[in-house]
């Protein structure tokens, strides 16, 4: 039965979580909301537990609470200060009560590739925005990358003015809401959690997501089809609590960090090819992909670029002019 099956999968878990900690470790919860598997977050969570759990038992042990079975991505961050959670990965468009510099990644077409979000990130300014929420009780230990967003909706999305008077999901940015309003669309933001439900019943039409969100959630399965306009990127900030992390001993820190950082490393270089498989996927499901032409897409960007104008204020002229010189 589903109750037993729910009970089932409550107890292995438990136990999972059990066999990771002993006694005396330093518990490390990371909540996310991805899946796991064939997806550049659940598999660089999933790894990072499992370094964690071997190079440092007796020590530390990782508990890694993937599909928002611990926190939604609405929560997360005020039990990360509460003290209830030590590790995220939220979307650098959740950060928006925090700091409004992350903006820069929300705006459309910035940046052409996920190589190019490298590029910023690693910039002397990219690498300062990890800090930049600090006095708020908040610190970024490194990005991870998931991909460019596509666009769905329960109607065939070709040209830009196909999704006039559609709603459509959003990310809770200021950015990504003024970007569907430039369509003539009607923004509304929810859980990542909530969205496969909300596009099934017709809650909204559509929504802008990786390739791996939209074949790891099935969304594809409720919506007419994928149109691929690359606008945009979902990347994460894997994220701490200041006060928790200062408060670990120095060699603890230097070992944790070590090995965050080379888990990053290594799985940020395989985040495009992991949502290329996610696409192949989707065609293998029986899923529709819409490609555009290049006169297509750029109707997109014709409409979907003046949103620019309204955040330069926000993410700073100089920044912006940086992003486009790498993609040059
Ligand atoms: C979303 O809310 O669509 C994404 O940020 C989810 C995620 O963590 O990839």
């Amino acid at each position: 039965s589903a109750v037993a099956a729910a009970a089932l999968s409550f107890t292995v878990s438990a136990g999972a979580v059990a066999a990771a900690c002993d006694d005396g470790e330093i518990v490390i919860k990371f909540s996310h909301v991805t899946n796991t598997d064939k997806h550049p977050k659940g598999i660089a969570a999933s790894l990072l537990g499992q370094r964690v759990n071997d190079e440092m038992n007796g020590t530390a042990c990782m508990e890694v609470f993937p599909n928002s079975t611990l926190y939604n991505d609405n929560q997360v961050l005020e039990a990360m200060l509460q003290g209830d959670v030590q590790l995220a990965a939220p979307s650098l468009s959740k950060f928006e009560q925090f700091t409004k510099q992350f903006r820069i990644f929300d705006l459309p077409f910035m940046f052409n590739d996920i190589a190019a979000v490298d590029a910023f990130q690693s910039s002397e300014t990219g690498q300062a925005m990890k800090e930049s929420m600090v006095r708020r009780g908040l610190l970024g230990l490194a990005f991870w990358h998931n991909g460019m967003k596509q666009m769905s909706a329960n109607v065939p999305l070709e040209s830009p003015s196909d999704a006039n008077g559609l709603k459509f999901r959003v990310q809770n940015s200021d950015v990504l809401k003024a970007q569907m309003a430039a369509l003539g669309g009607s923004p509304q933001p929810m859980a990542f959690s909530e969205v496969y439900g909300a596009l099934q019943t017709g809650v909204v039409d559509g929504q802008e997501n990786t390739w791996s969100n939209i074949y790891g959630k099935k969304f594809f399965e409720v919506q007419d089809g994928v149109t691929e306009t690359n606008h945009g990127i979902i990347d994460y900030l894997l994220v701490t609590n200041v006060d928790w992390w200062e408060g670990l001993d120095e060699g603890v820190r230097t070992q944790l960090g070590t090995i965050i950082e080379e888990v990053s490393v290594a799985r940020n270089a395989e985040s495009t090819a992991v949502n290329a498989s996610n696409k192949q996927a989707i065609l293998d499901a029986g899923g529709v992909v819409r490609e555009l032409t290049a006169e297509q897409r750029e109707e997109w960007v014709t409409v979907m670029k003046p949103v620019w104008e309204q955040f330069k204020g926000d993410v700073g002229q100089e920044n912006i002019d940086a992003a486009q010189a790498i993609n040059a």
